[in-house]
């Protein structure tokens, strides 16, 4: 079997190249993966000189290569991540996330219709569906109701994806997951970013009063419920992915400082983010019925060796966010906390 893996260098895409390595051996992995600041082939440094991982550089949106790349690895189904994924970034410039994540998968789902691709595989999220209340979760019966740029986004390819199904009868199965954690992630996003910014005794740049609520998952437990949905999802099905461990931004920050041995002085609120989505929270019943998925990881334990990873790992974020990404950060940084 040969599947394409987009954005396979990124932190989910290469957790779940590794994934398919470790546990479907006879797999070619083929990731086709354009390396912005967030893509990064050193996250697959011990797949080096792995015959069976095949790496090409390039955009999702490039449709020649695209179609070149199925046809030339005879690919049997595509697991589609490539994305922009920071809602931070996409607030301070749309554009590129329309141009990827709508484009970019419009393109990709074109060639695998035109060069007959088994199936499609499209990896999407629990933001599509917007902000919860105080109670409630998120079914698959939900309706979309995106509301940042990125999330947007992610719905108009989501949407693109069932249609594809449901005109053209390509094999298409969507996933929506809820916020992942673990080793690889680039440090902008939450838990990644509080851990850094408390080992160099900086201020934890809290948005608005830290009570926006994020139901966590371990990125392998997201890894192997994507490889579920891809070998054993129904045509046409959208399957929620989730590990029923909501927590307030606040109580993950206090966590990681208590990991660290950092002081709470190092908090810091700041002005919320526009338009901050309060509260997601997934029902993943169907995945766990129909597909016999759960998840593996208890939250807390995997939240301290989540930690423990970063402060392991620090010349990899170091790596990182040096040069050309420091600058965004360094913006970013005192944005928040002006
Ligand atoms: P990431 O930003 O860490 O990685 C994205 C990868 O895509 C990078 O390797 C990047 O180089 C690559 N890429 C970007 N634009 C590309 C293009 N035009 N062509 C080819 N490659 C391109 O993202 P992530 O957090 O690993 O998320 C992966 C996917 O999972 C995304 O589709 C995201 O929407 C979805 N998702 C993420 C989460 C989460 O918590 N991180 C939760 C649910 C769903
Ligand atoms: P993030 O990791 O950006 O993921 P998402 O916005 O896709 O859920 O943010 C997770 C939560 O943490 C979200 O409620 C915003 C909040 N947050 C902060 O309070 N401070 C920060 O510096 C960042 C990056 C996020």
């Amino acid at each position: 079997m040969n599947i394409l893996v987009t954005g396979g260098c990124g932190f989910i895409g290469s957790n779940l190249v590794r994934w398919l390595r470790k546990h479907r051996p006879d797999a070619t992995v083929i990731n086709l993966d354009k390396l912005t600041y967030a893509g990064n082939l050193e996250n697959l440094k011990e797949l080096e000189g792995d015959p069976k991982h095949v790496f090409v550089k390039g955009d999702v949106g490039n449709r020649e290569l695209v179609e070149h790349v199925l046809r030339a690895h005879k690919v049997d189904a595509i697991m589609h991540l490539a994305a922009e994924s920071h809602v931070d970034r996409s607030i301070l410039g749309p554009e590129a996330f329309t141009v990827t994540n709508v484009l970019g998968s419009q393109v990709l789902l074109e060639a695998a219709r035109t060069v007959g691709v088994g199936r499609f595989l499209m990896v999407s999220t629990d933001e599509v569906y917007g902000s919860l209340g105080p109670t409630g979760l998120f079914t698959e019966k939900t309706p979309l109701d995106p509301s940042s740029p990125y999330s947007s986004s992610k719905a108009a390819a989501d949407l693109l994806a069932l249609a594809y199904e449901h005109t053209f009868k390509l094999d298409v199965v969507v996933t929506r997951c809820s916020n992942n954690y673990g080793p690889f992630q680039f440090p902008e996003k939450l838990i990644p970013l509080m851990v850094v910014n408390a080992l160099h005794d900086k201020p934890l740049p809290v948005y608005g009063d830290g009570t926006n609520v994020r139901d966590w998952l371990h990125v392998d437990d997201h890894c192997s419920a994507l490889v579920a949905a891809l070998e054993k999802g129904k045509k046409g099905n959208v399957y929620n992915i989730g590990g029923n461990s909501e927590r307030q931004n606040i109580q993950i920050v206090k966590a990681i400082l208590a990991a660290v041995g950092k002081p709470e002085s190092l908090i810091k609120y700041v002005t919320d983010r526009p338009g901050h989505d309060k509260r997601y929270a997934i029902d993943a019943t169907k995945i766990r019925a129909e597909l016999g998925w759960q998840p593996s990881f208890v939250f807390e334990q995997a939240l301290k060796d989540t930690v423990a990873w970063y402060v392991e790992h620090r010349p990899w974020w170091e790596r990182v966010t040096s040069g050309a990404y420091r600058q965004y950060f360094d913006t970013q940084y005192k944005q928040r906390l002006s």
